[in-house]
């Protein structure tokens, strides 16, 4: 049996904490965050599926996934139950900018592809299992609790894919996951349009002088 390279769970990859800002602004827009939410457990789940598509030979990778994905989907309808307690309706939203900008920073060819997937899905799940726990203790049960809960299911997540990462590039992995990690924490910070689960907090205009 290969050892998986250990890592402390407290250790983060997140190179900048979430702003005050964006816990403000998800608070004050619940309905839409859930709704985002919902979307991000389903897309989770897909691209889990999508890399076992991608690389079948890694037989411990697609068995771990596999898993993950069912993991996923079981968050996704948490969500769905926790909305419908809510009487939040589910609506249409088209995506943020996160993840999308985040793939464009993934390189086309492999192996060092791989390597870019492994790493951007555990940064998006280290950002996620941060943002639950940020967000955990200002909610009314049963998103309270659902969310603390996420916060430890979504770190273990992002503990999988960086092990995985590091066993694949023992070398690379270092600095190509700073690289990562620094758009990362821009797309998660930086004044946003939209209110989404990975956004940054909403652009704030200054107060108009009479
Ligand atoms: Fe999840
Ligand atoms: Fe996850």
């Amino acid at each position: 049996m290969s050892e998986r390279p250990q890592i402390e769970p407290e250790a983060s990859i997140l190179t900048a904490v979430t702003p005050a800002g964006w816990v403000e602004d998800a608070l004050a827009h619940l309905p839409e965050l859930l709704q985002d939410h919902a979307n991000c457990e389903k897309k989770a789940a897909s691209t889990a599926l999508a890399l076992m598509f991608a690389y079948p030979e890694d037989r411990a990778l697609g068995a771990a996934l596999s898993r993950l994905a069912r993991e996923e989907l079981r968050h996704f309808e948490q969500v769905i139950r926790a909305m419908s307690a809510l009487g939040v309706p589910f609506q249409r939203q088209r995506p943020g900018r996160y993840a999308q900008q985040l793939r464009r920073a993934v390189v086309t060819c492999d192996p060092a592809r791989k390597l870019d997937l492994l790493l951007v899905a555990a940064l998006i799940e280290a950002r996620s299992a941060e943002r639950f726990a940020l967000l955990a203790p200002h909610l009314a049960p049963p998103v309270a609790r659902l969310y603390a809960d996420l916060a430890g299911a979504e770190a273990r997540h992002f503990l999988l894919y960086l092990g995985f990462a590091r066993e694949l590039a023992p070398g690379e992995w270092r600095p190509r996951l700073a690289a990562l990690a620094r758009q990362e924490a821009q797309l998660a910070t930086a004044p946003d349009e939209t209110l989404r689960f990975h956004s940054g907090p909403l652009e704030r205009y200054p107060q108009q002088a009479d």
